[in-house]
């Protein structure tokens, strides 16, 4: 993908469209001419966000694997395509303290990383058939880095990244890219409960707007599985993976991979 802007006429799906990062995307999106279908749990408040901004507005709840599958039909339905989903919805622990709560662990992991999954596979034979386009998946650099206060939080954006770059190979085949967006800590809701520590200790957190600039970008011409790294002071960067050491044959030569271990679209 080497174009800047979306094409005129894509249509773009955002989940948890209505909070920080969700609102600034969409009004990034909105002055490219792109048609935004906002998502998120249902209530007065978003429903009302999504009107403010000129988006329509479709509940979801992510971790409804066929109420992803519904929206994506809806979309399609009501606007004939859909080029872009971004799948943003995303939780934090609500506490953090040395218990290793299972219940909010699974909580945090079924909205950060199987609601990925699903919105995935929603989106994907949607935006094939409208000829290709992009998925973008908020992750977190907490998937790049331990979060020692909310394991289950890492876990989730960790596994999120891993899904984005086993995924790109096959999605780049059919004209789709996936992309991971990994930003630091940014000024939304989700830092409420730490956001006067931030300011005490005089640490720079990112704008929404900082993040959806990157995010506009990952449309438009992001690398199939990139993971994009974004920190204040440092702007948007290609995360490197270090890679892992290959096998080595009986005689000390790297081994080839079997082609069984290659996705069909790569053999
Ligand atoms: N703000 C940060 O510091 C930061 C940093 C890195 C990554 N992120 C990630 O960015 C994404 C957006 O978060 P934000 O910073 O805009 O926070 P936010 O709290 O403003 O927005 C998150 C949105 O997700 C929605 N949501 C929660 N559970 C949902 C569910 N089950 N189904 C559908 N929607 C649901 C919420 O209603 C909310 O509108 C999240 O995935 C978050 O983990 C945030």
């Amino acid at each position: 993908m080497t174009d800047t802007t979306p094409a005129p006429g894509s249509v773009a799906l955002i989940t948890g469209g209505t909070g920080g990062f969700g609102r600034a995307l969409a009004r990034k999106l909105r002055a490219l001419g792109v048609t935004v279908v906002l998502t998120d749990l249902d209530g007065e408040r978003n429903r009302q966000v999504a009107d403010d901004l000129g988006c329509e507005f479709v509940p979801l709840d992510v971790t409804d694997r066929a109420a992803n599958r519904a929206v994506v039909a809806e979309i399609e339905e009501r606007h004939g395509r859909l080029d872009a989903a971004y799948l943003n919805a995303g939780i934090s622990a609500a506490k953090s303290d040395d218990v290793l709560d299972m219940d909010e662990f699974m909580k945090v992991v079924n909205v950060d990383l199987f609601g990925v999954v699903y919105g995935v596979e929603a989106a994907r034979p949607a935006i094939k058939r409208a000829g290709g386009g992009a998925i973008v998946v908020t992750a977190s650099l907490a998937g790049l880095s331990p979060m020692a206060t909310d394991p289950g939080y890492s876990v989730a954006k960790g596994g999120a990244i891993a899904f984005v770059r086993s995924m790109a190979p096959r999605l780049a085949a059919e004209g789709t890219t996936i992309t991971a967006i990994c930003p630091g800590f940014a000024d939304t809701a989700i830092i409420d409960r730490i956001r006067d520590q931030f300011q005490q200790a005089g640490f720079p957190v990112l704008s929404a707007e900082e993040v959806a600039d990157a995010m506009v970008m990952a449309w438009t011409s992001g690398q199939p599985g990139a993971a994009y790294v974004i920190q204040p002071g440092v702007g948007t960067v290609p995360y490197k993976f270090k890679g892992v050491p290959s096998a080595k044959t009986a005689s000390g030569e790297t081994a080839v991979v079997p082609e069984a271990l290659r996705p069909p679209s790569m053999r």
